[in-house]
């Protein structure tokens, strides 16, 4: 997705927005520019590939500014090139704008532009805003932001400065967030709170359809409409260094790594351990509601739709409610009918993922009530629902998530638990849940112990093209979630499916160059799995067992071992993915990928 960053303040802008864009890398770009205000007017810098390649033109350029702003570019319209590189200017090269988003009547926009005789120098939609703007522009940058932003349709978070209006940045925001930022020495705005945490956790969310003018001294927020609107500031938790790599080679490493301690997290200050039950004030306000609840729709996209998947059959598993899980794609689109009092879960680390915004209002269009599970405090999604959960689980910098699936799971595994012992869990079935969900941060560090015995199956296997992950029930979704994390960042062809799905057609795959990862712990699908891998090796398939610790049978028969400690089986799935992710990671290091910033993905896809 695209970054936005700007910084208005009492420093120079310069430094501040080169590094405001290196924290927003993992986004995903490809290619990154900048605009200075300057005594004499603005300087404008833009270099397709790395920001590295935008630090190589400003090399001895020197620009003396503190009102600035900064973009990294995820193409959409208009392939990735100099010209089409953020920000764009208006005829006269007086604004200067940046722009996340879609405009989707850009182009009736253009023909009428270049009707009254304005040339376009680019593909990109965003050009058609910087034309507007100039040409709304009437002495105030405000004004002429509000204005345009009635003459468009589509989705923008962009931030623009004017030659003639000195030390003033106006942002505004439809379907795209932007955050301000409140510094002891200026103020900034940005896509995502990574660019400007070095400087500041004091944060104010523009809601949609706002637009705001950013000074040295201060803010001001108002609607399309020109209504003033006061807004405090929040806090976020986030600090400097979650945003560094620690030592780590990637931050996807890094993240898998921490999942001991954001699983405790996700657990810290919520746990009754002597009632059995959980506590969860996020929930609280739509608590009564919630307890009587007996229908739930999980909704997500990619690896949050794999937690939710997970979540279903824990849901089965603890309480008496039914429980659907929906790919939010398609769900938007279904014709939906809810039983009385269904509750919507949607769940997302970015909680700005455009799938699941669509699909929760769709969803509350038609009388449903919505709670959130997201990582990004004050994101869209957590601002559109009623009530939820955070993960607490800090900034996922890599574009694969890790840490998050497992945090997601386990604050799903507490709601299942809350609901549950309000139902029909006994408080021996509560107290002995509780005791093994704090267990499991020493239980994942064993597993993470393997990490060098993982990498040694890598080895392996790195150079297979086709990889097959299969699992039943609980660890069905993790088949699913293995082979996302192998396709997304090695970029090797892997499928995950039901293990009871392969007499159905794709035992017919089955070769001694396909691996075949079975999710195989000691539950009540052990029997079928151990049947299911003898299928597999009598056709020479390698299997590489995720197993729990000690099963000796299985080391009889399957090629590698990866075991995991024994756990109640509704947990296994937290302690099972760790395997895959460190698999997939190994594979990917072996083949030199971009682990952290994989080809063609963004970390959130705020477009759909
Ligand atoms: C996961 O590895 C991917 N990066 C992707 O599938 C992601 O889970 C999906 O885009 C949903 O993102 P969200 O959790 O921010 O909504």
């Amino acid at each position: 997705m695209c970054g936005i960053v700007c910084y208005v303040g009492q420093k120079q802008a310069r430094p501040i927005l080169l590094e405001g864009l290196k924290q927003l890398e993992y986004r995903g770009y490809d290619s990154a520019g900048l605009a200075i205000q300057q005594e004499d007017g603005i300087a404008c810098y833009r270099a397709v590939g790395k920001i590295v390649e935008l630090e190589r033109k400003l090399n001895g350029v020197d620009i003396n500014g503190n009102v600035g702003i900064a973009h990294t570019r995820w193409a959409t319209h208009g392939e990735p090139s100099e010209a089409n590189a953020h920000p764009h200017w208006d005829q006269d090269e007086n604004v200067f704008v940046i722009h996340n988003g879609i405009i989707e009547n850009f182009i009736v926009l253009k023909k009428k532009l270049e009707k009254h005789g304005i040339t376009f120098r680019s593909e990109t939609d965003t050009e058609v805003l910087a034309h507007l703007i100039g040409l709304n522009f009437n002495g105030s940058l405000n004004e002429a932001v509000r204005k345009t932003m009635s003459q468009v349709e589509g989705t923008f978070g962009l931030a623009v400065i004017h030659r003639n209006a000195p030390g003033e940045i106006v942002v505004a925001r439809r379907g795209s967030p932007l955050i301000i930022g409140v510094g002891e020495d200026g103020h900034f705005a940005a896509s995502d709170v990574s660019a400007m945490v070095r400087h500041t956790n004091k944060v104010v969310h523009l809601e949609e359809n706002e637009l705001a003018t950013l000074t040295t001294e201060g803010f001001s927020i108002s609607t399309a409409q020109a209504k003033p609107i006061e807004r405090s500031t929040e806090t976020v938790e986030w600090r400097a260094e979650d945003a560094e790599l620690n030592g780590f080679p990637h931050f996807m490493l890094k993240e898998i790594y921490e999942q001991p301690e954001t699983i405790k997290n996700a657990f810290r200050g919520r746990l009754e351990p002597g009632e059995g039950v959980p506590k969860l004030g996020g929930i609280m306000p739509v608590w009564d509601s919630l307890k009587e609840c007996r229908h739930v729709v999980i909704v997500a996209c990619g690896t949050s739709y794999y937690a939710g998947a997970v979540g279903r059959y824990v849901f089965e598993r603890l309480t008496e409610i039914d429980v659907e899980v929906e790919l939010a794609s398609e769900f938007r689109y279904r014709k939906l009918n809810f039983p009385e009092n269904t509750f919507i879960v949607a769940l997302s680390q970015s909680g700005e993922t455009a799938d699941t915004l669509a699909a929760i209002r769709e969803a509350k269009r038609k009388g449903a009530r919505l709670l959130g599970m997201v990582n990004v405090v004050g994101s869209s999604i957590s601002r559109e629902t009623e009530a939820g959960v955070y993960n607490h689980a800090g900034p996922e910098i890599g574009v694969a998530s890790t840490k998050i699936f497992t945090s997601q799971l386990t604050i799903l595994t507490l709601l299942a638990l809350l609901l549950g012992r309000h139902h029909n869990l006994s408080l021996t079935e509560g107290v002995e849940a509780i005791r093994a969900i704090q267990a499991l941060p020493e239980l994942m560090k064993d597993v993470l112990s393997q990490a060098h015995h993982i990498e040694a199956i890598a080895e392996k296997y790195h150079k297979c093209n086709n990889w097959l992950f299969l699992g039943r029930k609980y660890n069905y979704p993790i088949a699913m979630e293995g082979a996302l994390k192998l396709k997304e960042i090695s970029y090797i062809h892997a499928e995950g499916y039901p293990a009871g799905e392969m007499k159905h057609g794709p035992i017919a795959l089955i070769n001694p160059e396909m691996p075949t990862v079975a999710i195989i712990p000691k539950d009540d699908m052990y029997e079928k799995m151990f049947s299911n891998i003898q299928e597999i090796k009598s056709r020479k398939g390698p299997v590489i067992a995720v197993a729990t610790k000690g099963d000796d049978d299985l080391r009889e028969i399957v090629d590698d071992v990866i075991e995991i400690p024994k756990t109640l089986d509704f947990l296994n799935p937290i302690l099972a993915v760790v395997p895959c992710q460190l698999l997939s990671y190994y594979c990917a290091s072996l083949l030199n990928r971009d682990i952290d910033k994989p080809r063609n993905l963004a970390k959130s896809v705020t477009v759909e």
